[in-house]
């Protein structure tokens, strides 16, 4: 089967390519909130939060804090608010994000990525679902090694739990989905009783991609094939569409093409365009790409 993908870059804040309940699934990893690698990121895309970290630099403590996670959290809650105007009923949206610890003017402080998000999303109509947990067996503990909370040794009681996980938040739009009968394309999607258990289970045990990938894949804090690929196959069958607002190194449109689905993914950064072109060539299966710049 042959099917269509798209490379937009330009921002997912407004989807005007994609029409409304147009979508069956997206997936996607944004920037993380607090996480200091997405800094200067968050700073462009809204001068406030600019301001907002030149107000904690002048001493503007605890209040500045908060006001720059608020802003952050809302540039991304326009992308949840977009994605469920283009998702069909019973569409599913999966969201991989990371809670963030930070040390601030000299005071440690947790970031919980994964509640902030879960708030706007049921805010703007979606049902949670249970989530997953995605456990990095030898994750280092922060960007750059900085901010590493080891530092007790063996001594009670002032040391920080290492956040080795990040979570797959899942949410649906709407209804369940309805298919006719036996329908042929549902069933060809079909999966194997070992990977349902596995799945579809809580925790799933995956290297990241620093253990794994190249320097630019890095760079854009790539999630390994397996996350993109797995989530693909449990919440969309054959023929469907498949958004990621955030693409980076187009791991979710490599993904698509590997399991026929169609997809669209959007990306603010054209410095990535090589390593889409390569993630996506390879994945063969008469696809068709088509890059778009806005
Ligand atoms: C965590 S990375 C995504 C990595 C991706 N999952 C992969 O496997 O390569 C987040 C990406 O979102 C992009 N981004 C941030 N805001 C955006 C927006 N409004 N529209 C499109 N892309 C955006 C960033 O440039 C960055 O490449």
């Amino acid at each position: 089967m042959q099917t269509q993908h798209r490379v937009i870059f330009g921002s997912s804040q407004q989807m005007p390519e994609l029409a409304t309940g147009s979508v069956q699934l997206m997936v996607t990893s944004p920037p993380y909130p607090m996480i200091e690698m997405w800094d200067d990121l968050f700073a462009k895309a809204d001068p406030k939060i600019a301001k907002l970290w030149r107000k904690l630099e002048a001493g503007c403590g605890e209040e500045a804090v908060a006001q720059i996670y608020d802003a952050m959290h809302c540039y991304l809650g326009e992308i949840w608010q977009e994605t469920f105007r283009v998702l069909i009923d019973g569409g599913v949206a999966c969201i991989n994000i990371g809670d963030a610890t930070r040390r601030l003017k000299g005071k440690f402080k947790l970031f919980p990525n994964h509640a902030r998000v879960t708030e706007i999303c049921e805010k703007i109509g979606f049902t949670a679902l249970p989530y997953i947990l995605w456990k990095k067996p030898t994750n280092k503990p922060s960007y750059k090694g900085k901010g590493a909370f080891l530092g007790s040794g063996f001594l009670p009681p002032n040391a920080y739990v290492t956040l080795d996980c990040e979570f797959i938040l899942l949410f649906r739009k709407g209804n369940l989905r309805k298919f006719e009968p036996k329908d042929p394309k549902r069933y060809g999607s079909a999966f194997t009783k070992p990977q349902r258990d596995e799945w579809f289970s809580q925790i799933w045990t995956l290297k990241g991609t620093r253990q794994t990938e190249n320097e630019m894949e890095r760079r854009t804090a790539a999630f390994p094939d397996e996350i993109a690929e797995r989530l693909i196959r449990m919440f969309s069958i054959e023929g469907d569409v498949v958004l990621d607002p955030f693409l980076g190194s187009g791991t979710t449109i490599k993904a698509a093409i590997g399991y026929g689905r169609n997809s669209v993914g959007y990306e603010l950064d054209s410095n990535f365009l090589s390593i889409i072109n390569q993630k996506t060539a390879n994945s063969g299966k008469g696809a068709v790409v088509q890059i778009i710049k806005r």
